[in-house]
């Protein structure tokens, strides 16, 4: 028994002698450390041996475990430290690698200024309209018969509007107005909606022009309403947008579908009123046309214009997005130049 017992203790040495990492240390330790190992079985079996023979075998397998663990546990030791090192160098980061670089998206310059613009009016009690309310593929009738706008007017002219081919009387739309026409006969007043939207002009692309963009229509209609509300709305919207130290003016201005009509212009950014050529040397830029609702528009869409009055506006998205960040091209919105679009993050 006792030279079995210094048997397993000479084998198990050699073989910790052996190991030659800590993997194969555990596998070693296993084999003569865990329950099922041979020194724990004779452990298991002392009952079995003779009384007066007990406590030296007893003490003997004890001391041989107890002298294994602690070999096991030194040649543990270095090889951690070993394979900590070797780790350790094999894994060294070099801090001045280049990172990688991982770019991410934000809103789009427009986007946000619709959003912005959106957010006011709902404070001011203006509620979105459904997309189906405002196509960009329109029938000429929503885009100009219904909005008072004569046959023979020079914005139905082909130079002006897009007209699809093979399709009699359908348009891409040239305003969000018909948005109005739309609204109007969908449901009964009081309505006060806005409605923004892509808009399609056949222009000559330039700084200043581009064959598409974007507008915000609005929409009041009630009892009672007049002139003065409709100063009112836009001049909080114009103070809450640009702050109030921007200067603004009303112009009398002439559109098919509104009596009496009026435009919004905001000091030029860039000359501050002293005139340059991104104003055309007036000193002012137009951001938006408006005016009490024609009862021809009313009356024609099945609003009773001896009942119900109203005002309507249509402001230019780009235009004030421009006015506000100083932004001397339009077509810097629709480049997708990352350098550009970044600034808005
Ligand atoms: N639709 C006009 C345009 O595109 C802008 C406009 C003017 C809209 C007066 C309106 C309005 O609703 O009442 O130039």
């Amino acid at each position: 028994m006792e030279d079995k017992i210094l048997k397993i203790k000479e084998n198990a040495l050699s073989e910790i002698e052996k190991a030659s990492n800590s993997k194969e240390l555990d596998e070693v330790k296993n084999k003569y450390l865990s329950r099922q190992s041979e020194l724990n079985t004779l452990k298991k079996s002392l009952k079995d041996i003779e009384p007066s023979l007990r406590p030296k075998i007893g003490a003997l397998t004890n001391e041989v475990s107890k002298f294994l663990e602690e070999k096991i546990n030194t040649r543990h030791n270095e090889f951690y430290k070993k394979e900590l090192d070797e780790k350790l160098k094999s894994e060294k980061i070099d801090v001045t690698l280049e990172g990688t670089y991982n770019p991410t998206g934000c809103v789009h310059p427009l986007t946000q200024t619709i959003n912005e613009i959106v957010e006011i009016f709902e404070h001011l009690g203006f509620s979105i309209i459904e997309n189906r309310l405002s196509p960009e593929v329109e029938v000429e009738k929503y885009n100009f018969d219904m909005l008072n706008v004569p046959q023979e007017h020079p914005a139905r002219d082909v130079q002006d509007t897009y007209y699809c081919y093979g399709a009699d009387n359908v348009v891409l739309r040239s305003h969000t107005s018909n948005a109005q026409v739309r609204e109007m006969l969908n449901t009964k007043p009081p309505i006060k909606i806005i409605s923004p939207g892509r808009v399609y002009r056949n222009e000559q692309v330039s700084a200043r022009k581009n064959n598409f963009f974007h507008q915000v229509e609005g929409l009041y209609i009630d009892k009672g309403v007049t002139f003065a509300h409709l100063k009112g709305v836009l001049n909080e919207f114009i103070s809450q947008y640009f702050g109030s130290a921007r200067p603004t003016r009303f112009r009398n201005s002439f559109f098919p579908f509104t009596e009496p009509s009026a435009e919004i212009d905001v000091q030029c950014i860039v000359c501050h009123g002293k005139g340059c050529p991104t104003c055309s040397g007036s000193g002012w830029l137009e951001i938006l046309g408006s005016g009490m609702v024609d009862p021809n528009v009313l009356r024609d869409a099945g609003v009773d214009p001896d009942v119900y009055s109203g005002f309507a506006f249509g402001m230019g998205v780009e235009r004030l997005a421009m006015l506000k960040y100083a932004i001397d091209d339009i077509r810097l919105f629709f480049n997708n130049d990352e350098r550009f679009l970044k600034q808005f993050n």
